[in-house]
């Protein structure tokens, strides 16, 4: 199996979905489950599922993004991952880190991308007017919210949408695209898989 190891920030119903996902005659494996916050919801669903768990709390390295970094890729060189899943990570990584693991790194963004990178994708194509949205796992490259895209699955805008409302219905198609993305991924076809 290839080794998955899954990285978050928050409350990792993405991971959720991953790691359900890797079962059965599924090419991968979870073997890590790393967090930079101490307190991120995911951890404790990571534990529940048998699934190996770490923090690395970027806060003590104020400021030393190589400091972080170093401890971050120490742990991940313990869990040996074939394949790095950024799923809701909100910690930019530098060139250097990216450039390490080039090729085996995937990321989730709320957005079509190239349509907005960044944070506060839903309240920008809600503020542009766009009739439609949606989500892009793509490798992640030194740029930010840039690489060959894997996958993108999108949604209509409905009247009366808010960022929250649109968040909701943009995230069940993230549950559904990043497990389909990642499978035919681990299995070597990078052909981009495009939903609705
Ligand atoms: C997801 O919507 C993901 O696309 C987004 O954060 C959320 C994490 O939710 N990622 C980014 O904005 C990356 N810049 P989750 O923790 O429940 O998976």
């Amino acid at each position: 199996h290839e080794r998955v190891a899954i990285l978050i920030s928050g409350s990792g119903s993405n991971m959720v979905t991953l790691a359900d996902s890797m079962v059965g005659d599924h090419p991968a494996r979870p073997v890590l489950v790393l967090s930079n916050r101490p307190d991120a919801g995911g951890l404790e669903k990571a534990a529940a599922r048998g699934i190996p768990t770490a923090v690395v709390d970027h806060r003590p390295f104020k400021g030393d993004r190589a400091g972080f970094e170093a401890a971050l890729q120490a742990v991940l060189d313990a869990a040996r991952p074939d394949i790095i899943c950024l799923a809701g990570f909100m910690r930019v990584l530098s060139a250097d880190f990216v450039q390490h693991w080039q090729g085996r790194i995937l990321n989730i963004h709320p957005s079509l991308l190239p349509k907005y990178r960044g944070l506060d994708t839903h309240a920008r194509a809600l503020a542009a007017g766009e009739s439609e949205a949606g989500c892009t796992v793509h490798e992640v490259t030194p740029a930010l919210d840039d690489g060959p895209v894997l996958g993108q699955a999108t949604v209509p805008v409905r009247p009366g949408d808010t960022p929250e409302t649109l968040a909701a219905r943009v995230l069940e198609q993230e549950h559904r695209l990043y497990p389909e993305v990642l499978r035919r991924f681990a299995a070597g076809d990078r052909r981009p898989v495009m939903l609705n």
